[in-house]
């Protein structure tokens, strides 16, 4: 039976953990700028390199390891790179923990945890719920950037897409190349663009 002072425990930690996140985001990425996300950022090596060639984007770099994200924030610290930043958090909490203003111009997925059996499959983020909330919060021509070295995961991924109303697979050359600590331990990668849209609402 159902446990009225655990639930309302959970609901307040649930709560505070989101407040606490929104926090975060409204003291590090001005609202007014859609920014350039990067989902389980790792060390940061992509997004640092790519804060330093394009200073005039806002970079934020998401992931659920904390000590990944102190080793982003030393790069970060390091190279006064005042246009990126590196939040520790889950990406579906980010989205929803996102103020109602802010938006995103590009979103970059580099070598996410392919979850290979089946029965794991709901814990990879390429999901059709993400790409629908993904989308709400994507601003006009955002690019979804996707890259694994995991074929069957590529291969799931492309068909997720091109069934899902909200994005469009592009053939595009890859804007920014930057070695990842994954993928410079992967034989070979495959990799996806696909562009929010624009009738999708
Ligand atoms: C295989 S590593 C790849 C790291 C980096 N992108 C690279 O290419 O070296 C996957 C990363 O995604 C992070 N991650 C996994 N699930 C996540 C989630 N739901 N939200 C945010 N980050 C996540 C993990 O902590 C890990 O750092």
């Amino acid at each position: 039976m159902e446990n009225p002072t655990r639930t309302a425990d959970y609901i307040a930690r649930i709560t505070q953990r989101r407040n606490s996140l929104g926090d975060q985001i409204a003291h590090s990425i001005p609202s007014e700028t859609p920014f350039v996300w990067e989902i389980g950022c790792g060390h940061g090596h992509f997004l640092a390199a790519y804060a330093a060639a394009h200073p005039s984007k806002i970079c934020v770099g998401v992931d659920i390891s904390k000590d990944r994200i102190d080793r982003g924030l030393r790069k970060r610290n390091r190279a006064k790179l005042d246009n990126l930043h590196f939040i520790q958090a889950d990406a579906r909490d980010f989205l929803d923990a996102l103020p109602a203003e802010a938006t995103f111009s590009a979103i970059y997925i580099l070598f996410p945890d392919p979850w290979p059996k089946r029965r794991h499959h709901k814990n990879r983020i390429m999901q059709s719920e993400f790409l629908t909330a993904a989308a709400q919060r994507a601003g006009q021509g955002t690019r979804l950037h996707f890259r694994t070295d995991y074929e069957p995961y590529f291969r799931d991924s492309e068909q997720l897409i091109s069934q899902h109303a909200a994005w469009q697979i592009v053939a595009e050359p890859w804007p920014f190349e930057q070695l990842t600590v994954f993928q410079s331990r992967a034989a070979s990668h495959h990799s996806l663009i696909a562009q929010r849209r624009s009738e999708y609402t």
